[in-house]
């Protein structure tokens, strides 16, 4: 089986970053082109350090990664310290990043990229606010054809809103972004707040990534205990959600994963529910279906999985 090409658009993010561990792992399946910063959980300066601190924990210091856009396409900036810590990346001691950031502008690389690739064979993996993606799909309307799939971490619908009572924070932050992408036309597959609020990182989990003893499961393990005090304060569950990893896990092992093709909106004029995605699960608009909506996985086996690569990386 040939690895698929991905390219990653990332805001990290103790959450992003065990998905990019996650996908470097995962060669047989995943082969990761570049790595895409934007400004989300916190400022871009950070995203993009941060990307370098995980691709040099996980020996990767050759991966490409280009600096985006460092605010939403119409709205200012919206950041979660609260959630990540002041550098995004609190939790671990982790050494600053040497490898180089690229100089080309990661709308331009993914712009040319998909223009260079043979069309239909790249899929993009958002797992913060989808501001390149949409920036890239205004510059370029063609590349939207050349697309693989879109397999991003965002929204919500049973599980509602975790920085508004209606809204999920990649899509809050970028409303109009969100608009555009669910708009394009390009196959989606959606891993929102219903599916991820069950990849919960429990005691036993966290532990088990401690027990690699490696740098990366010594790393990892200490990214949860600094993130999961924000949920487990927040809803008082048994650990802290694991987002974006759903995302690379879904690419690795879809079969672990349920949802249905639906039809899902952006809302972007309302102050009260902006970047609400207006999920129509049950079907009752004619409304076309434009994304597949995950609703369930199978979280002992997603974290057997995780785990079991993530002991890959020593
Ligand atoms: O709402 C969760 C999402 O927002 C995750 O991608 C997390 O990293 C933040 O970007
Ligand atoms: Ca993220």
């Amino acid at each position: 089986m040939t690895a698929r090409k991905i390219i990653i658009d990332t805001d990290p993010g103790q959450d992003d970053a065990v998905a990019i561990l996650l996908a470097l792992a995962s060669p047989e399946e995943l082969e990761v082109l570049g790595i895409t910063c934007v400004a989300g959980n916190v400022p871009l300066d950070l995203t993009t350090r941060n990307a370098r601190i995980v691709c040099e924990l996980a020996n990767r210091p050759d991966m490409k990664i280009f600096a985006g856009c460092d605010r939403p396409l119409g709205r200012d900036l919206v950041t979660a310290e609260h959630v990540h810590g002041k550098t995004g990346l609190d939790g671990p001691v982790l050494p600053e990043p040497t490898m180089p950031l690229q100089d080309q502008h990661a709308v331009d690389y993914l712009i040319e990229t998909l223009r260079a690739e043979p069309s239909g064979t790249v899929t993009l993996c958002p797992l913060g606010p989808l501001t390149n993606i949409a920036a890239a799909l205004q510059r370029a309307p063609e590349i939207a054809g050349k697309i693989e799939q879109i397999v991003l971490m965002g929204g919500a619908y049973f599980e509602v809103g975790n920085i508004t009572p209606t809204a999920e924070f990649n899509i809050y932050v970028d409303p109009e972004a969100a608009r555009i992408v669910f708009g394009s036309g390009v196959p989606i597959v959606v891993l929102p707040l219903d599916a991820t609020h069950k990849a919960l990182v429990t005691t036993p989990r966290n532990d088990a990534f401690r027990a690699l003893g490696t740098p990366v499961g010594t790393a990892v393990a200490a990214m949860t205990d600094f993130f999961e005090r924000f949920d487990l304060a927040k809803y008082g569950s048994e650990g802290a959600p694991l987002h974006d990893p759903c995302v690379t896990a879904y690419l690795i092992a879809p079969h672990l994963f349920s949802g249905r093709h639906i039809n899902v909106e952006i809302e972007c004029d309302s102050a009260l529910c902006r970047g609400m995605t207006v999920a129509d699960w049950w079907g009752v608009t004619d409304r076309k279906p434009n994304a597949l909506f995950i609703g369930d996985l199978d979280a002992d086996h997603f974290f057997a999985l995780l785990t079991d690569r993530l002991a890959r990386l020593r």
